[in-house]
């Protein structure tokens, strides 16, 4: 056995051996600030704890010295250059290691960074480093319940409550922060997704001293906190007759409301509101627009400096499937396009990454690129809720890699990475996958998701290659472990959209609990997901003589998907609807292809399961066992979806497979 993984501390494992001792021996600090001296704490628990480093905190002629930039600079007079707000500088001489913040948030960045660029042996003398976050709103969104059950959560209960209450193992929440800040998070939100959630419950004076409490813990590692809140919230909890937004008592609710809330977290970072978005209320209760319904939250939280995070996740979902004329693909665009410029500064739209729904393969939402007025931000899911549930492997950064290689094609520098970058997208924010399993994420390799959603955030140029080396390497210390486990998250989305619902026709999957096939589980429902397979032909046109969908994104796309003969083939049923002998770019009709991508899905988890058993002499017994577990039970899976989805094309078209392997009657 080589690997000994200590589960729990996911990416910060012990090393047999640590260069630079000497300087790391003792770690001085010159200003104060609970951040800063946070950060000192950080560095020297760390080190003693996984490098056997001996060190106290010193004063200035300590061998590594924390600060910020600014403050190293006048106090030692160095000559450090500035970086960008949360970012920092680590330099390595001879005599002394500097970890240097922008500001004192960022010391504590340039502390985990300098941490675990030591573990991946990457720290020398000479080092030189300037780095920053690309965006300044990193948020992840709880969507945990106060009864301690977690919507869409595979990896046990929430973190937060319990039973109806706030209730939690406070180191845990302190180590959940330092996994948090270790990555760049900045924002958690807590407070639910929908119904009666927390949401409503943490911003009463009964729930606040304990949401003052949670917010105490998170910081000194920089995470400020976010409430999900309800809009119905001035009638509900208010007894107002009325939540309308333009209401002046619901105005002055809304005001007093959130003075009364910043009064016990005055850095309260703001609120996240989902409205008219799957019953949930909002605006249209009131024939409002959503932003008149966003601007009256958000002027009661602009004087504190609070911003509102408003979910753009609105559709009819209460569609008759008779009707054709309706297509939920196009709902956020339609609410939303039409409003660009109408919101106030402090509002954040949060666009999911798709016009669906997190789903496997689905294209990129055409709002991006097209609202240019209003600041907006990119929904993804950490929470693998289509994606396996954790327990099917499946890497997201390889997902969210295509998604910000995308191409808006509005003006020069145009993909999402790009916008990103540029400000012009303004921040990122997603569910985690976390829960109270004692390694945090169910499935042990579930743990790379979390820490790539964070690295990505930080720098949307890492490639998901790059960050599957770097995650196995610090939480597998042997390089031939880790890198097959790189290769494993690498195989693994390829693997999961070849198993799943074929060439982007989504939702495919089992209703209500999303694992597994049923392929008309959502056919004569609600939720206005439908991908009409009959005996010739499936998909939905959305070309501009169909549903119009096409036409929403920009020219060069809209053209682009509009004809299937340039429109990716792995989204050609997204956009197009197509008989079953459509000849794709091999050669094979798109029926042969849907029997060729399931047996090549399961044969890769076969073949993904193999690779693990070849890691059980290196492992310890536990890590190996209970993620060989997973993929066992992942294979069995595979089976369900290659069988389902080969048996029913079978059934519909009553042609065989062109190489003869077993479908089921
Ligand atoms: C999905 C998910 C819901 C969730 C929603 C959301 O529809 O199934 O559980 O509430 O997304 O994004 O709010």
């Amino acid at each position: 056995m080589i690997c000994n993984i200590k589960e729990y501390d996911c990416w910060f494992q012990r090393r047999a051996s640590v260069p630079l001792a000497r300087l790391l021996g003792s770690v001085g600090l010159l200003e104060q600030s609970l951040v800063l001296e946070n950060a000192a704490g950080e560095l020297s628990a760390l080190l003693t704890k996984n490098f056997a480093v001996l060190s106290v905190v010193e004063g200035k002629d300590a061998g590594t010295l924390i600060g910020t930039i600014p403050g190293l600079n006048a106090q030692l007079g160095l000559k450090l250059p500035s970086t960008k707000p949360e970012g920092f500088v680590i330099k390595v001489s001879d005599t002394r290691v500097i970890i240097a913040g922008q500001d004192e948030i960022g010391a504590l960045y340039g502390v985990y960074r300098f941490l675990a660029l030591l573990a991946l042996g990457k720290i020398n003398v000479g080092t030189e480093l300037i780095d920053a976050p690309a965006t300044q709103f990193r948020s992840l969104t709880h969507w945990d319940n106060i009864s301690g059950d977690v919507i869409r959560g595979y990896a046990g209960k929430s973190l937060f409550y319990n039973n109806g209450r706030v209730d939690y193992d406070e180191q845990r929440v302190i180590d959940y922060a330092r996994l948090l800040a270790s990555i760049g998070i900045n924002r958690l939100a807590i407070g639910g997704t929908f119904g009666p959630g927390p949401g409503q419950l943490l911003i009463t004076e009964s729930m606040l001293p304990d949401v003052a409490r949670l917010a105490a813990l998170f910081r000194p590692f920089g995470v400020k906190l976010l409430l999900n809140v309800k809009f119905s919230a001035p009638y509900t909890l208010g007894k107002l007759p009325t939540a309308d937004p333009l209401d002046a008592d619901v105005v002055a609710w809304w005001k007093e409301r959130a003075d009364l809330i910043y009064r016990y977290v005055p850095d309260l970072a703001g609120f996240v509101v989902k409205a008219d978005s799957e019953m949930e209320p909002g605006p249209f209760d009131y024939g409002r627009n959503h932003a008149e319904g966003a601007n009256a939250l958000a002027a009661a939280l602009a004087p504190h400096g609070g911003e509102l995070v408003w979910r753009c996740f609105v559709y009819n979902c209460a569609q008759d499937w008779r009707d054709q004329s309706i297509d939920r693909a196009r709902a956020a665009y339609d609410v939303f396009k039409p409003l660009d410029g109408m919101f106030a500064d402090n509002v954040l739209l949060q666009v999911k990454f798709g016009p669906y729904d997190f789903q496997v393969l689905e294209p990129v939402s055409p709002l991006f690129g097209a609202l240019s007025k209003t600041r907006y931000t990119l929904e993804v899911q950490v929470t693998q809720e289509y994606t396996g549930q954790q327990i099917d492997l499946c890497y997201l950064p390889y997902k969210w890699e295509r998604i910000l290689d995308f191409d808006t094609r509005y003006g020069p520098r145009s993909t999402l990475r790009e916008l990103l970058i540029d400000g012009k997208i303004s921040g990122v924010g997603a569910i985690p996958n976390v829960g109270l399993d004692h390694n945090w994420t169910g499935h042990t390799l579930a743990q790379a998701n979390l820490y790539g959603y964070g690295r990505l955030c930080w720098d949307p140029s890492l490639s998901a290659e790059q960050i599957a080396r770097e995650w196995s390497a610090l939480t597998f210390t042997d390089a031939s472990v880790a890198d097959t486990v790189s290769e494993l998250l690498l195989r693994s989305y390829p693997a999961y959209e070849k198993y799943n619902a074929p060439f982007g026709v989504c939702f495919m999957v089992t209703p209500a609990g999303h694992y597994g096939p049923n392929i008309e589980g959502y056919e004569f429902s609600p939720w206005g997901t439908y991908h009409r397979a009959d005996r010739f032909a499936i998909g939905i046109d959305r070309t501009g003589s169909g549903t119009g969908y096409v036409t929403q994104y920009a020219p060069e796309n809209a053209a682009l998907f509009g004809d299937p003969a340039t429109c990716p083939e792995q989204l050609i049923l997204f956009f197009h609807r197509l008989r079953y002998d459509y000849v794709m770019k091999n050669g094979q009709t798109l029926l042969q292809n849907i029997y060729n991508t399931h047996f090549e899905g399961y044969d890769e988890v076969k073949h993904m399961l193999e690779l693990w058993k070849g890691l059980k002499d290196w492992l310890d017994e536990h890590t190996y066992s209970s993620v060989l577990t997973r993929f066992e039970r992942q294979l069995a899976n595979a089976r369900e979806w290659r069988d389902q989805i080969n048996t029913y094309f079978w059934r519909k078209t009553g042609i065989t497979d062109a190489h003869v392997r077993k479908i089921y009657e």
